[in-house]
């Protein structure tokens, strides 16, 4: 039987006060919109159909999901004005999913049980028990079953007090849709066109409309303002970090941890408090993560320690962490930084575009871009490769056993050979053969009984 989805976003979101089309604001990374298009993406739909108003472009530009497509909503006159542009998109028979764009948090889960009780013959509303339903369409029930949604503005006293709310989703047999939605008004209170008023309309065909309530209030709680954004990002944090510590993660605290994207742990894993993770995020067995790192696009090797306030970016080449390495506190790894097994990077170094091969080490104040470094090298304190002459990037290349001593500068493209030594305070711009010690810097001059100049009286 055929399924359309329909995910209404042209409101305006006036309440964010942003530029920002409100379905495109980020929880744990994604769009909000994008999260609605994730969790259904399982789910077998013909059409997927997203109604854009409000930064349309915008909107159309970011998301992504199979059989995706757009209708827009220009001007705005309400939820039934908005089902009524996408009627010629549906396809005949079957069922009609309704979601908002607003609403992130929907479960696979439930949006499945929704079509399913609808089976295309029946109107299946999701419905939620509010402690403070004010703002909501009222579910109005009589002995007989779901009679129809009274909205807020439009609702007497008695009604306010019912505390059931409709969710914004319902599943709904599509040939009926089409007709209801058909003859839809807009003679009430906001002078919208409601499509809450098919609910009514179901019921006088006799149509059976069942009313089902959500399992739990986080999957239905819409965005409308920061607040409420803010307060869904912490809930949905809240759930990742319960999934990865049921898996056996160990969290310092789970409302001091934030991923924006996807995290793979392997066994023993410990992540300290004030963590962000973002993109796609690769902890091996035994790693441990100190507090206050922000890690994005990596994989870390297991046994591996990454240290406090640590800054690694992936983003675009990755970055790679081997076994038991030690990174941190205060490094910072940008893309293309591959560490091999057992290697070290301490304070205040930059790693770039960089291989560093098994043992080596840079400990302290130290610049590593577009180099090659080999096995156990160690590279001094305050020693960076200069790999920019102002128009174009250079590689360096150290053999293994390499020492570079404190406060070198590597003038790339520049090669030193297994073994080799450069002296403290080198500026070095030829290529250094195997086993050579290289020192170019000025000779130490000794002046004796030299005076200093003294101040004039
Ligand atoms: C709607 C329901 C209400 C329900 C509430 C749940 C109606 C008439 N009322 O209320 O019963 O309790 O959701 O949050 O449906 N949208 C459009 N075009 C429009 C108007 C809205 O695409 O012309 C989109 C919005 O972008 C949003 C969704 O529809 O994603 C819901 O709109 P919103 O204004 O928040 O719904 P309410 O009127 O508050
Ligand atoms: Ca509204």
């Amino acid at each position: 039987m055929a399924m359309n989805i329909v995910i209404m976003a042209a409101g305006k979101g006036t309440r964010m006060k942003s530029s920002l089309p409100k379905v495109l604001h980020r929880l744990g990374g994604r769009s909000l919109l994008q999260h609605v298009l994730d969790s259904t993406a399982s789910l077998d739909a013909q059409s997927r159909i997203v109604i854009t108003g409000h930064g349309a472009e915008q909107v159309e530009a970011a998301v992504s999901a199979p059989c995706l497509s757009f209708v827009r909503q220009m001007p705005q006159l309400g939820t039934g004005h908005a089902v009524q542009q996408v009627l010629p998109a549906l396809q005949g028979e079957g069922t009609t999913l309704i979601l908002n764009g607003d609403v992130p948090l929907i479960r696979t889960e439930t949006a499945a049980s929704l079509i399913e009780a609808c089976g295309g013959h029946s109107l299946a509303l999701l419905t939620i028990d509010l402690a403070d339903p004010s703002g909501y369409g009222r579910i109005i029930r009589s002995a007989a079953g779901v009679q129809a949604i009274v909205e807020h503005k439009d609702a007497s006293p008695a009604q306010r007090l019912i505390i059931e709310g409709y969710t914004g989703m319902m599943a709904a047999p599509t040939g009926m849709l089409k007709r209801w939605v058909a003859q839809l008004d807009n003679n009430n209170v906001q002078g919208e066109f409601y499509l809450t008023d098919i609910v009514a309309m179901a019921v006088a065909e006799g149509v059976p409309v069942l009313g089902i309530k959500a399992p739990d209030e986080t999957e239905v709680l819409g965005v409308n303002s920061p607040v409420q954004l803010a307060d869904l990002e912490r809930r949905f944090q809240r759930q990742q970090a319960e999934t990865l510590m049921e898996a056996g993660v160990r969290l310092a605290d789970p409302a001091r941890f934030d991923l924006r994207g996807r995290l793979e742990c392997g066994q023993d894993v410990e992540i300290d408090v004030n963590c962000v993770f973002e993109g796609q995020v690769s902890l091996g067995e035994g790693v441990r993560i100190g507090a206050n790192c922000v890690i994005r696009n990596a994989t870390i090797g297991a046994g591996a320690r990454i240290h406090e306030f640590t800054h690694i970016d992936g983003e675009g080449l990755g970055v790679k962490v081997g076994a038991g390495a030690l990174v941190g506190p205060f490094a910072r790894l940008r893309p293309g930084a591959d560490l091999g097994p057992e290697v070290h990077i301490g304070n205040f170094v930059e790693v770039k575009n960089s291989t560093m091969a098994r043992g080596a080490k840079a400990n302290h104040l130290a610049y590593l871009g577009d180099a090659h470094v080999g096995e156990r090298v160690n590279f001094g304190a305050g020693s960076i490769t200069a790999n920019y002459d102002g128009a174009n990037k250079h590689r360096t290349s150290l053999g293994a056993d390499v020492h570079i001593g404190s406060n070198c500068v590597l003038i790339a493209p520049v090669t030193i050979g297994d073994g080799a030594t450069i002296g403290g305070g080198s500026t070095i711009s030829k290529d250094v053969a195997a086993g050579d010690l290289a020192v170019a810097r000025a000779k130490q001059v000794a002046i004796s009984g030299w005076k200093r100049p003294a101040k004039k009286r």
